[in-house]
């Protein structure tokens, strides 16, 4: 994994990003080379295979098997810089712009923390309205590096790391908050399992997990027409991008017993709610 300025002892090194050179995947030559044309047009409209990393990414043999599915019909899923750079300004569309006040909702829950990480911090929204609320000490991590480039981009005073969420490089106890924004729904279940895991050894006692992700209702428990009454067009659309949009392991998370989830893992549910288009979960650790 690609590592530079030492932040302070015990903790990992700081990734300088802003003006790391990535090697280009093949989405960066769309509209360059045929080959790479067709295949952009074909993951859009058909759904995607396998990511292809450049053979020269750093750290790319520790991303496992399951990082490496091209779902969401993005091609070459979080690996290249076109792309990296147009899913940060296509989610927040395709949410209709209601991001941004879910990451304000989960800053606000940690704001009296000392140190925060957020975990598969992509493009580092969440890190960033957590710093920005007051929280002083303040990390990223991301399996991505292009990802992580974007947020170094956007907010250089962020401290970011490139990793995994199931196998962090900080030390036990080291924050008093963890954040998750759309991340657990892209996971298989043991990996969501070694992720809660991970959290609760980076956590102290007493210490909270704030979490976002798709709202259950998007998805099931609700018809079409209930969906119109309840919320109108909003209701229809959040429903059909869910169906368009491939997300291997939507169901795995969606089938979770939440509560019995936590307290396996030495958590109590502080909130858990549901409503369109998210899910937010407060977890506090024992
Ligand atoms: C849907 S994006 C959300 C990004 C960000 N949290 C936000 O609010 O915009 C999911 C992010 O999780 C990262 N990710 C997925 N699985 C990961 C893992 N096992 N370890 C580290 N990062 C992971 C991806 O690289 C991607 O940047």
């Amino acid at each position: 994994m690609v590592s530079a300025v030492r932040a302070r002892p015990q903790d990992p090194a700081v990734v300088a990003l802003t003006d790391l050179e990535l090697p280009r995947a093949w989405p960066d030559y769309v509209f360059r080379r045929v080959g790479a044309s067709f295949r952009f047009l074909r993951t859009l409209l058909l759904g995607g295979r396998s990511v292809e990393l450049p053979p020269e990414l750093e750290g790319r043999e520790e991303l496992p098997e399951y990082l490496l599915r091209e779902f969401h019909r993005m091609p070459n899923g979080y690996y290249s810089q076109t792309l990296a750079n147009g899913y940060e300004r296509g989610f927040e569309r395709a949410m209709l712009g209601k991001v941004a006040a879910v990451r304000t909702w989960m800053a606000r829950q940690l704001r009296e923390c000392h140190a925060v990480l957020d975990i598969g911090c992509g493009s580092g929204k969440v890190a960033g309205a957590v710093a920005a609320a007051g929280v002083p000490d303040v990390w990223g991590i991301d399996a991505s590096l292009y990802q992580l480039k974007i947020a170094a981009r956007a907010m250089p005073t962020l401290q970011l790391v490139q990793g995994l969420a199931e196998r962090t490089p900080f030390s036990d106890g080291r924050f008093d908050g963890v954040t998750a924004c759309f991340l657990f729904h892209e996971l298989p279940t043991e990996a969501q399992d070694a992720v809660l895991g991970e959290m609760r050894r980076v956590l102290r006692p007493g210490g909270r997990v704030v979490i976002a992700e798709p709202s259950v209702e998007q998805m099931h428990n609700r018809s079409f027409i209930s969906l119109w009454r309840r919320h109108g067009w909003r209701g229809i659309y959040f429903r059909l991008l869910a169906l368009m949009v491939t997300e291997p392991y939507l169901e795995q998370w969606h089938g979770r017993d939440i509560p019995a989830w936590a307290a396996a893992h030495g958590f109590v549910v502080e909130m858990d709610e549901s409503d369109l288009p998210f899910r937010r979960i407060v977890l506090r650790r024992l």
